[in-house]
């Protein structure tokens, strides 16, 4: 039995002529903030497992623990946001590298509460990338949700000389740039296998595939991605090509292998099944992908799992057929396109996939499986549907992102916490912070149609048309009496102003003015004045028969008065002659009886009316009236 040692062979041998490309260490910027001597910018590797925060930034204080320094047990102290010294931001622990599992120190350092790890490399090496183990210690893989990066170990000394010297050490981990986002569509691969019985990451990849399929499809169809899948295999050396070995782990004659799924050749499925399936799944994609719906491929790849799995002895050509099937693919240019796996001739899907497993660009070679890439750059962290959806909207060109971007699913909630240090109005609850996923932005809002400006951070104003509608637009607003008094004015786009009968800045007050005391009003002889909230009441000396006149400080008779209503009688005149109806003779000779030198005195007070312009008006009226 040769199992997992004959494996390793034939991996490192078809690794050797992929020797032209490499392995690209996925990185992100880390840039110390304080102290000020080791103030810059620096890289520092993502590993993959943990949720780092693609498209955005995570700034905090860093500890280094005084024991358990390699992080291999539970802490007994937490890093939680201690309040004396941290404000809102939360801390990272510095862990040395070395003796257990990545894995192991980001679990123990998520528990006592830390918001990141930052590994230091225990030799001078170029960054590596932090990988979880396959097998074993993987226990807590799948609840890592805190970022882990690897920092070098000279960065990492000079840290620790700081935080051990006392000194405040803040760092700012950045993944803005760690992922292109060139234009308005995001291109993304999926590396993955059809076999289910490869323990965790075989679970953790098919609950992916469950989580993110209804995303994925929903980008796809919207023409937000393009999304192509991808499946590593293996050669067989010339030499083993008649070997058992390579028999029952390859089609194609040595040309496709994969590993046994039990490691043991006698037992089970073979590396040969696999193979067979993953390339059932290539084509369903690229007849999928022809016929112009590519998302079918997440609904094989799901009901295949569902409907197909190893452990019930389903795994097979038939059941993959029921699948195709159900989903109305075309069968036979399925079939045509797996072809013959026992002939001794290439497959073009599957030559095609051994070629794109080679690194190109900036991608570096695909080695590890289940891989993500994003724009040609490879994922790291863990296959979760809400980080995998935040890097593939930090992909998108700014602005251009879709919507879902936008939603629960991937925001990161700092405006839960101290606002964001965004303006807010608690009153109105208006507030000027919004999260995305590339962080939380200070931007003034919209509320109701009224668009708020400013600078987002310490002030923010309604302004334009319903400004006064939310919060009176930051204006004055009183009631008296039933009576309600504004300094907001619709007619000014912005700003407060106090409306007459008032003084004052618009915003906080606006004063009554006493009118009787300042005395710009109610200043006719015999006139007593009261002066009342925005206004004053005027009584004339007269008593009833007279009459006060507001705009013209002073007092009528009453008799007067009842041409002051002749002359509204005359406006309605008007109207009626306009409309033709009426005998106009008739008015106009009491018109003209009626506009005898005193009233005319009067009305002249309300429309410039002298003797020269009223003769051309009568003139217009009566033209009006000939129509
Ligand atoms: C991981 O989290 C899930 C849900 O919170 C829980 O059911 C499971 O027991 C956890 N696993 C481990 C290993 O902690
Ligand atoms: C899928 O279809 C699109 C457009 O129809 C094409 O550009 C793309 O290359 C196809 N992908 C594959 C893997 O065939
Ligand atoms: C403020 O608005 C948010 C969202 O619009 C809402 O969830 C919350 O309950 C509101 N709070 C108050 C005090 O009105």
């Amino acid at each position: 039995m040769m199992g997992p040692g004959w494996c390793a062979v034939v991996v490192l041998l078809a690794m050797t002529e992929a020797a032209a490309g490499r392995f690209v260490v996925e990185k992100n910027s880390v840039r110390v903030t304080s102290p000020e001597g080791l103030k810059g910018k620096y890289e520092c590797a993502i590993g993959n497992f943990g949720v780092p925060q693609y498209g955005g930034t995570l700034h905090g204080w860093v500890v280094y623990p005084k024991v358990n320094r390699q992080g291999c047990k539970e802490f007994d102290v937490s890093f939680k946001d201690k309040e004396h010294r941290s404000g809102a931001r939360p801390n990272f622990v510095l862990i040395d590298r070395g003796e257990c599992f990545f894995t192991t120190k980001a679990w123990n350092a998520q528990i006592a509460g830390a918001a990141a790890v930052l590994v230091v490399d225990s030799k001078d090496e170029p960054l590596i990338t932090m990988d979880n183990p396959d097998d074993t210690g993987t226990k807590h893989l799948e609840n890592i949700t805190i970022p882990s990066v690897l920092i070098t170990k000279k960065l990492g000394e000079d840290l620790k000389k700081s935080a051990e010297k006392g000194e405040m050490v803040s760092v700012l981990l950045d993944w803005r740039e760690s992922l292109p986002h060139p234009d308005e569509r995001v291109e993304y691969e999926f590396w993955t296998n059809s076999n289910d019985e490869c323990g965790p990451k075989c679970d953790m990849q098919m609950d992916f595939v469950k989580s993110f399929r209804g995303t994925a499809q929903v980008l796809e169809q919207k023409g937000y991605t393009q999304f192509t899948p991808h499946y590593i295999t293996w050669y067989c050396p010339e030499a083993f090509v008649v070997s058992k070995q390579c028999k029952s782990q390859c089609i194609n004659h040595g040309r496709y292998c994969a590993p046994d799924p039990e490691q043991d050749f006698n037992k089970g499925y073979d590396g040969k099944d696999v193979v067979f399936q993953n390339l059932h799944q290539v084509c369903v994609f690229k007849v999928a992908n022809d016929t112009g719906k590519p998302w079918l491929w997440w609904d094989y790849v799901h009901d295949f799992a569902i409907r197909c799995p190893m452990k019930e002895k389903k795994y097979t050509h038939e059941c993959a057929s029921h699948v195709i099937k159900s989903l109305g693919l075309d069968i036979e240019k399925i079939d045509k396109c797996v072809g013959d796996p026992e002939a001794d001739e290439e497959n073009p899907i599957l030559k095609a996939e051994q070629d794109a497993q080679i690194g190109h660009g900036k991608r570096g070679d695909v080695t590890i499986l289940p891989t993500l890439v994003v724009n040609n750059r490879q994922y790291r962290g863990k296959l979760d549907k809400g980080a995998v959806l935040k890097a593939i909207c930090s992909g998108f060109e700014e602005t251009t992102e879709p919507t879902i971007c936008l939603s629960e699913d991937v925001q990161t909630n700092e405006c839960l916490e101290n606002n964001g240090g965004c303006w807010l109005d608690n009153d109105n609850n208006v507030t000027a912070c919004r999260d995305t996923f590339r962080g939380r932005v200070c931007e003034c809002p919209i509320v109701k149609g009224v668009k708020f400006v400013g600078d987002g951070y310490t002030n923010c104003e309604a302004s334009g048309i319903g400004r006064c509608e939310i919060n009176n637009g930051g204006c004055w607003k009183e009631t008296k009496n039933g009576k309600t008094i504004s300094a907001c004015s619709h007619e000014e786009s912005n700003g407060c102003k106090c409306p007459e009968g008032f003084k004052g800045d618009g915003i906080k007050s606006c004063e009554d003015i006493d009118e009787c005391k300042m005395k710009t009003a109610c200043q006719c002889t015999g006139c007593s004045c009261e002066n009342t909230w925005g206004s004053y009441e005027c009584s004339c000396a007269g008593g009833d028969s007279m009459l006060y006149m507001r705009e013209q400080d002073t007092c009528i008779s009453k008799q007067a008065v009842s041409s002051v209503g002749w002359s509204f009688m005359w406006v309605i005149f008007f109207g009626l002659v306009f409309a033709g109806v009426g005998a106009y003779a008739v008015y106009k000779y009491r018109l003209r009886s009626y506009m005898d030198s005193e009233i005319r005195a009067i009305m002249a007070q309300y429309m410039p009316l002298d003797s020269q312009e009223g003769a051309n008006q009568q003139q217009h009226v009566a033209h009006a009236g000939d129509i």
